[in-house]
């Protein structure tokens, strides 16, 4: 750690800069509250990260790690959360974490970095709640001589602003969530799209996978209505009732994350139509309340993606501050579940 003010609580600091939540202090070597997740969430996620490694303590310091995370939106976002401070917390004796909520807010996070700059921080962990917008609290970052990882989701930067993108293949997602939605409907109908936030990667890309796998593979599906939904399940909600009030015979939801498509069944069954079957769900994320659903027969497909990071960012400063190489994308694997694989994977669902 460059320079570092213990006797400053970030967490002041941060609110005075208006972050409306934080769970750590500079002063203290773990988290404190996680956003609310389940206990079994909680329960599984500590026992996936107990299989990785450990971050390197090659100086005989604490590694510190400032994350600027994105906010709460969704069950996926609380199971990133909750793997950081896990991770954090389980091993306090080697790493210390400086955590901001920045409640969906770019501009929090910006006043996050250039806080854990001035705390000069080893390492600076960001989950950018959209792509553009970054060069210049990215540069001050690199002035500062911190890199940066970035988390889940990408930033549009020069690729020498940032040290490393950890995450998954957004594009690709997309692409599988069409081939599945093409089985389900037996490749023609109409069908609607929830999108995430607008000008998040994990929005765009996962709209593009679809959209374009749609228009070259299966020209008798027709994309009707696509719109926001924030990747939150209570606009997910509001977005499929109007979808449903002006549009007759959709024969399927995409939603680019579950939360918004658990917002879609909901709509669906107030409307009087059995989703899953009258309109399938296809969905993204992986979340064990999907599982659900699945299982109750009212969502048809996810498309999973890893929360579970915590252990690799740590495990990735760790090798940054020991002035290793890495790779500027370390990807991560998802698969594809259908409804007829929930039950029998529902138990050992780890987020
Ligand atoms: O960036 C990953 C996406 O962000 C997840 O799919 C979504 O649930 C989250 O909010």
């Amino acid at each position: 750690m460059k320079k570092r003010f213990l006797s400053v609580l970030l967490c002041s600091c941060l609110a005075a800069a208006s972050l409306a939540a934080c769970s750590s202090g500079a002063s203290s070597s773990a988290t404190t509250a996680a956003p609310q997740t389940t206990a079994a969430q909680g329960e599984t996620t500590k026992k996936a990260e107990e299989t990785t490694g450990k971050a390197a303590d090659t100086s005989g310091e604490k590694l510190v790690v400032g994350f600027a995370q994105i906010g709460q939106e969704s069950g996926w976002r609380d199971a990133e959360t909750l793997s950081i401070q896990t991770y954090a917390s389980e091993n306090a004796d080697k790493v210390e974490l400086l955590f901001a909520d920045a409640q969906q807010k770019q501009e929090n996070q910006i006043k996050a970095i250039k806080n854990f700059i001035e705390q000069g921080v080893d390492v600076i962990g960001l989950a950018p709640v959209v792509e553009t917008g970054w060069d210049q609290v990215f540069a001050e970052a690199q002035e500062a001589g911190i890199p940066i990882i970035l988390l889940d989701r990408r930033a549009d930067v020069s690729e020498d602003l940032y040290a490393t993108f950890i995450g998954s293949d957004f594009i690709e997602e997309g692409k599988m969530a069409a081939k599945e939605m093409a089985k389900l409907i037996g490749e023609e109908g109409k069908i609607v799209e929830l999108e995430g936030t607008v000008g998040a990667s994990a929005a765009t890309d996962r709209k593009t996978g679809f959209d374009d796998e749609i228009k070259a593979s299966f020209p008798n599906i027709e994309i009707i209505a696509s719109q926001t939904g924030d990747f939150t399940r209570a606009q997910g909600k509001e977005v499929m009732e109007s979808f449903l009030k002006s549009n007759k015979d959709i024969k399927g939801v995409y939603a680019h994350n579950d939360d918004m498509a658990l917002g879609a069944i909901e709509a669906i069954k107030e409307a009087g139509l059995k989703p899953g079957e009258d309109i399938k769900i296809v969905s993204i994320d992986g979340v064990r309340a999907i599982f659900e659903a699945m299982a109750a027969g009212e969502a048809n497909c996810t498309v999973e993606c890893n929360p579970l990071l915590g252990p690799l960012l740590f495990e990735t400063a760790a090798k940054l501050k020991a002035g290793e190489s890495v790779e500027k994308w370390v990807k991560s694997v998802d698969g594809v579940f259908t409804s007829d694989m929930a039950a029998e994977v529902l138990p050992n669902r780890k987020y």
